[in-house]
C-alpha cells in the first residue's frame, strides 16, 4: 500500500500533545464533489502538505511528496480522515471508493500516538463509511514484514487473498505485498416482529 513515489525533502515536525481522540474528514472529502474543477485542486493543495509531512513521520522509508498526495487527492472516489488528539493531527487514512469495493490507499499514526487505538479507530471509520455506500468490501496491501499493520488488520477481520512477491525492495530487505480483504457486514436490516 505504500506506493512507488520518488523521496521527497523532510517535512517539519508536526507538533504533538495529548488530548481526547477524534476521528474526522479530511476537508477534501465534501469539497472534492463540488462541480467546479478548480475547487478540488485548490483543496487538494491545501491537505497535501500536512498529509506529505505525516506520510513522511510514518513511512520514513519511502515517503510520498505533496504533489503525489495532490495528485491522488483528485483522482475519483478518494476520500480520507485524519485522527486528531486534542489540536494536533495523531493519524490519517486515504481511501478510494471503486464502486463495489473500497480500497485503503495509505494508513498511517505518528509514532508518538502508536498502541492507542487511533489505527484501529481510522480504519473502523473507512468501514462505517462503507457501510454508508454500496460498497461490499474494502481490499489492501501491506509488506509481508510489517508485523503491527497485519496484526492490526487482523484483528479487524482482513484476510489474505494475495500476494505479490518481491514487490516492496528497500535498503533494508525485500518482502511481498501481501492483498487483504474483508467483507462489509451490514447486519440484519428492518424489524422482525415476533408473535
Ligand atoms: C500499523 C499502524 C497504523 C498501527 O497503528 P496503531 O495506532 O499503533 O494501532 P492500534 O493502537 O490501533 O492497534 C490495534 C491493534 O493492532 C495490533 N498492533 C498494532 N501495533 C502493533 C505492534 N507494534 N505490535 C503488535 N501488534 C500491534 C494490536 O493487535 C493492537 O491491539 P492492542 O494494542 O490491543 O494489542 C502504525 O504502527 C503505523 O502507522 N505504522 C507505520 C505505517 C504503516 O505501516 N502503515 C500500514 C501500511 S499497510
Amino acid at each position: 500500500m505504500n506506493g512507488q513515489t520518488p523521496p521527497r525533502p523532510a517535512g517539519a515536525a508536526l507538533p504533538l500533545s495529548g488530548g481526547a481522540l477524534s476521528v474526522v474528514p479530511l476537508s477534501v472529502v465534501p469539497l472534492s464533489v463540488v462541480p467546479l474543477p478548480v475547487v478540488p485542486l485548490a483543496v487538494a493543495a491545501l491537505s497535501a502538505v500536512p498529509l506529505s509531512v505525516m506520510h513522511r513521520a510514518c513511512f520514513p522509508d519511502d515517503p510520498w511528496d505533496a504533489a503525489a498526495f495532490e495528485r491522488l487527492l483528485v483522482l475519483s472516489g478518494v476520500f480520507g480522515h485524519v485522527a486528531w488528539q486534542g489540536g494536533d493531527p495523531a493519524g490519517f487514512i486515504l481511501a478510494r471508493d471503486l464502486g463495489e469495493e473500497a480500497e485503503i490507499l495509505s494508513v498511517g499514526v505518528l509514532p508518538l500516538y502508536r498502541r492507542r487505538g487511533v489505527g484501529r479507530a481510522l480504519i473502523e471509520t473507512v468501514v462505517a463509511d462503507a457501510k454508508d455506500r454500496p460498497i461490499a468490501s474494502i481490499v489492501l496491501e501491506v509488506a509481508s514484514d510489517n508485523e503491527p499493520a497485519r496484526r492490526l488488520y487482523a484483528t479487524l477481520g482482513f484476510t489474505q487473498v494475495g500476494r505479490r512477491p518481491r514487490y516492496y525492495r528497500r535498503e533494508t530487505g525485500i518482502a511481498d505485498g501481501l492483498i487483504l480483504r474483508r467483507g462489509i457486514d451490514r447486519g440484519i436490516t428492518g424489524e422482525i416482529s415476533l408473535r
